[in-house]
């Protein structure tokens, strides 16, 4: 069964020392998206920056925002749960500082978060990150990198996990991204995914505590 849902979350994190990672929301996403079957939606937003994400039906949304420090957020239409599916996706998408149009998803045992990230205007992961190789197929090319959250919120709560990332080489906005793709390469790489929860083609957008996001995007995944 083909089910969309959408979320958008912006929190206020206040960590001092650290910058608000985009993960400091994800508790709270995976929360909402367990009371969107079957189509509900919701706009939840709190914290510092404009952020605004609308749900359009048929699997578009679209996101315009305008981040101050320690803002953020993510957006997206998508599958519960994920798994091995070519995610067709178009649209636009149009960024200015930290953030990701991605393919974004959560295993559990292991505890996983993942970004197959098709486009990016700065490139600034909450923790510094492991080179784990490229691999190139009819899709195109994506290097792999891996890292580590210590004690960070997740759709279990706060925890520690590992986080996978697939990043395109050359940027695009639309076409297909076949998840199995990439957890075989994850999965040739060492990176063992666990049980699959959710899934969404997102936006997200955060301030690294140095520079703000802002940007708009308008997806929709068929
Ligand atoms: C992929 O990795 C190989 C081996 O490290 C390297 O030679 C090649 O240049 C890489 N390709 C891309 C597109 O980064
Ligand atoms: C935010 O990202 C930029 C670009 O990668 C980097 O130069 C800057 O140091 C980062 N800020 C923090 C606080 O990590």
């Amino acid at each position: 069964m083909v089910s969309f849902s959408i979320l958008a979350a912006a929190v206020l994190a206040v960590v001092p020392g650290t910058f608000a990672a985009p993960s400091s929301y994800h508790e709270t996403i995976g929360k909402q998206l367990q009371a969107r079957q079957g189509g509900y939606y919701s706009y939840w937003s709190e914290g510092s920056g404009n952020f605004g994400c609308n749900q359009q039906g048929g699997g578009k949304y679209s996101c315009t925002w305008s981040g101050q420090k320690g803002g953020g957020f993510v957006a997206g239409t998508g599958f519960k749960p994920g798994g091995s599916r070519a995610v067709k996706y178009s649209g636009t998408y149009d960024a200015k500082g930290p953030g990701y149009l991605s393919l974004y998803g959560w295993t559990q045992n292991p505890l996983i978060e993942y970004y197959i990230i098709d486009s990016y205007d700065i490139l600034a992961p909450g923790e510094p990150w492991t080179h784990k190789g490229n691999f190139t197929f009819e899709e195109g090319t994506y290097d792999l990198y891996t890292s580590q959250r210590v004690n960070k919120p997740s759709i279990e709560g706060t925890r520690t996990f590992t986080q996978f990332w697939s990043v395109r080489t050359e940027k695009r906005v639309g076409g297909t991204i076949t998840t199995g793709k990439h957890y075989d390469a994850w999965n040739k790489a060492g990176m063992k995914l666990g049980n699959h929860n959710y899934m969404i083609l997102a936006t997200e957008g955060f301030s690294n505590g140095t520079l703000l996001p802002s940007g708009s995007s308008s997806i929709t995944v068929s």
